[in-house]
């Protein structure tokens, strides 16, 4: 809990720091990198900085807690957090790095709000943060000693064993200890952080769900090339960096910096019937949660339910299909953009997913994943059939707007 007096003055000043954090997160990255440019390099996804998604995360999710820590409505600010420790985690952020965010962060506040910070604001804010930073820290040395690990501790340098092309523009890849040695168990649904080292000697880092363990040595991801595209203004959007650096340069035998296995968007053990929905890369999840059913013999009722561009572009679309015939009350349906001639009886039709067509258990839990727009389309229409907010879990491929903009 915040002390009664830093209540009232964050209360008062919410609306202000509110509407003023897009603008104090701009500040607060540009002076951190300044004083740390390492931290741009190796550290930060600098795709993500050039778009301005990781600004509105972080400047999302502190107005968030802010709130939560201050409203009276019961709800618990750790709510928030589970996410950003996981990332956290998968990326090895230790807790002596939490005063040179603190450090930027409030300079920026300073620079941007000028004499409105008063000392009674910023200490009541102060309060918020370390607040905020010590819930993370405390997951986040939890989420280490679960995996057996000192603090930060979490990389280390795996093979490439098999690449294989799914789709025209996506490619998996199955990773392996160089001496066959067992890798740490993950729950089905978690994801790796991978490090690569770019040409201009820069060390960026990327997320990627494991979509199985074909042996205990061993973990498989698929990676989506991102392209180059035309933005708003038509100026050229560059591709991705290390989607299109893995495509081009991991082959069999390279070595790759892996994280442990870390995330919150994982099955739980229970009976009730499961509802799996993904459009595109999005599948890579669900597929991870399916060789778990299948390889523990589940015999939960489940419900795939996948959209994709085309059925050549569907990645892992053999694999769904087989996985989803090895469960013994599962079920599939597919829905493609461009059906091509064929059709098949899991192929519900032309077009993007409806749920109109498909009959959703009331107790089902929900998992759920693909591009934003998509899941928020699907989770508006649970949620006008009645299923709870709480039941639908999802998992967003970048920094969570969705939630900061809940
Ligand atoms: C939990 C989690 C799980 C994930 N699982 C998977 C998975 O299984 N498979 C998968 O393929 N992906 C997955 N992702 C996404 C993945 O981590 C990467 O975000 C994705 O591969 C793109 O990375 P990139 O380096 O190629 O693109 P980036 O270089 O990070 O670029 C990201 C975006 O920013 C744009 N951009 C780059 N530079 C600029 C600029 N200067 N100005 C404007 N825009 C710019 C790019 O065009 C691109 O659209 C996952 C992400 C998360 C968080
Ligand atoms: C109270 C302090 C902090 C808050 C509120 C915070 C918040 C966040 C949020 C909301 C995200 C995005 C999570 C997601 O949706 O994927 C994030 C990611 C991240 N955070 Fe923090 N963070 C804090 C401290 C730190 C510290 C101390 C570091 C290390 C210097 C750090 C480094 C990162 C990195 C590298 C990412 C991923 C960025 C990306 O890939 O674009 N954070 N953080």
């Amino acid at each position: 809990m915040l002390s009664t007096k830093s209540a009232q003055v964050v209360k008062a000043t919410l609306p202000v720091i509110g509407a003023a954090i897009g603008d104090i997160a701009t500040a607060f990255y540009k002076r951190m990198f300044t004083a740390h440019p390492e931290l741009e390099r190796d550290l930060f996804n600098r795709g993500n900085q050039a778009q301005g998604d990781q600004q509105s995360a972080l400047a999302g999710a502190i107005a968030a807690y802010a709130t939560l820590l201050v409203a009276e409505d019961g709800r618990d600010p750790l709510e928030v957090l589970a996410r950003i420790a996981h990332k956290h985690a998968s990326l090895g952020i230790t807790e002596d790095q939490y005063p040179i965010v603190h450090e930027h962060l409030f300079a920026a506040i300073v620079e941007v709000l000028g004499d409105a910070v008063t000392p009674e604001v910023a200490s009541a804010w102060d309060e918020v943060y370390w607040h905020m930073a010590k819930a993370l820290v405390t997951i986040e040395k939890g989420l280490y000693a679960e995996t057996g690990v000192a603090d930060g501790d979490v990389w280390r340098t795996l093979v490439l064993r098999r690449r294989l092309q799914e789709s025209p523009d996506t490619v998996s890849f199955v990773l392996g200890t160089p001496d066959r040695s067992a890798l740490p168990e993950h729950r089905p649904g978690q994801y790796v952080s991978i490090q690569v080292a770019l040409p201009d000697g820069a060390r960026q880092i990327r997320q990627y769900s494991l979509t199985h363990a074909p042996e205990a040595s061993e973990w498989g991801i698929s990676v989506k090339a991102v392209p180059a595209s035309r933005g708003n203004a038509g100026a050229i959007v560059p591709a991705g960096e290390v989607s299109n650096f893995l495509h081009h340069n991991l082959f069999e035998g390279d070595e790759v910096r892996v994280s442990a296995p870390f995330g919150e968007l994982v099955l739980q053990e229970s009976a009730s019937p499961l509802v799996l929905i993904s459009a595109g890369i999005g599948i890579t999840p669900i597929i991870g949660i399916l060789h778990y059913l299948a390889g523990t013999g589940s015999k939960r009722e489940v419900l795939v339910l996948h959209a994709d561009r085309s059925p050549a572009r569907h990645a892992h679309r053999q694999e769904l299909k087989e996985l989803v015939a090895a469960l013994p009350s599962a079920t599939l349906h597919r829905w493609y953009e461009d059906l091509g001639v064929r059709s098949t009886r899991d192929v519900l039709s032309a077009g993007r997913v409806d749920l109109e067509l498909v009959e959703i258990p009331a107790d089902a839990t929900i998992f759920l994943c693909g591009p934003l727009p998509f899941m928020q389309s699907v989770r508006h229409s649970l949620i006008e059939r009645d299923i709870s907010g709480a039941d639908i879990h999802y998992e967003v491929f970048g920094p969570d707007k969705w939630m900061a903009s809940a």
